[in-house]
């Protein structure tokens, strides 16, 4: 880690904030289809499932990397107008948001691994990922809803976190600015 803070967030670090929070919001979006979709329509569901473990596994691998810039190069001070308890909740509520970052995409990972069904999981639909377990009916019904728990919780989580970044802006502080474009 840098012995000082730098200035603002690098655009490496701002481009992997935005990415991440896409990717989660259209993961989330297409799981409930996925999983409704009758098997009659087989393809799509099938298509619905590759395009979710492949955004899943696509967060977990920007995580891997966002999470290594941010120990080398560390964050911005917390903005002067915050606070400081603002700024121990939003230091808590950001850990926990990277806790479960990590956590869902695994137990995602476990919960298509143990299914029943064993569906092969085909990153990009071309490359195929191992399941380093096989299939355990009695694992993936408690995976399953692990999985799904948890991710509502980081959902719910980012748009607290979400409006609370919002509410800040509107008044006037530069902490949304600044994850948004490079601090001049
Ligand atoms: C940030 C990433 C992820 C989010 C937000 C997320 C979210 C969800 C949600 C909300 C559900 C429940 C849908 C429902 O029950 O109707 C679900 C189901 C599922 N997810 Fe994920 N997921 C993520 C990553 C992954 C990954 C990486 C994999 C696998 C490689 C995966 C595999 C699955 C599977 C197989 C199900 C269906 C389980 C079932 O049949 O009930 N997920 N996911
Ligand atoms: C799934 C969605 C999201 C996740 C998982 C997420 C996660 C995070 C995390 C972990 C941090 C801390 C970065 C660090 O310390 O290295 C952060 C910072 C930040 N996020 Fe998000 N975020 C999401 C969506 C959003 C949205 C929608 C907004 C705004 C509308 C937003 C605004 C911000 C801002 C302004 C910061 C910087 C705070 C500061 O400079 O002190 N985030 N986010």
């Amino acid at each position: 880690m840098l012995a000082e803070a730098p200035a603002g967030w690098s655009r490496a670090q701002r481009r992997l904030h935005w990415w991440s929070a896409g990717l989660i919001l259209g993961g989330f979006a297409i799981a409930w289809p996925m999983v409704a979709l009758p098997l009659d329509q087989l393809l799509a569901k099938f298509l619905l499932y590759q395009a979710h473990k492949t955004i899943g596994l696509t967060v977990l691998a920007l995580l891997l990397w966002r999470g290594a810039l941010r120990l080398r190069r560390g964050r911005p001070a917390w903005d002067a107008g915050l606070p400081p308890g603002q700024a121990r909740l939003a230091g808590a509520v950001h850990l926990a948001l990277y806790a479960l970052m990590l956590v869902v995409p695994v137990l995602g990972y476990f919960t298509a691994a143990t299914a029943p069904a064993q569906v092969p999981t085909l990153f990009l639909l071309v490359i195929p990922v191992p399941h380093a377990v096989g299939a355990d009916p009695a694992a993936f019904g408690v995976l399953r809803v692990v999985h799904r728990a948890l991710a509502i919780l980081l959902v719910a989580l980012a748009a607290g976190h979400a409006a609370m970044a919002v509410h800040h802006h509107r008044k006037g502080l530069p902490i949304l600015a600044r994850m948004w474009r490079a601090t001049p």
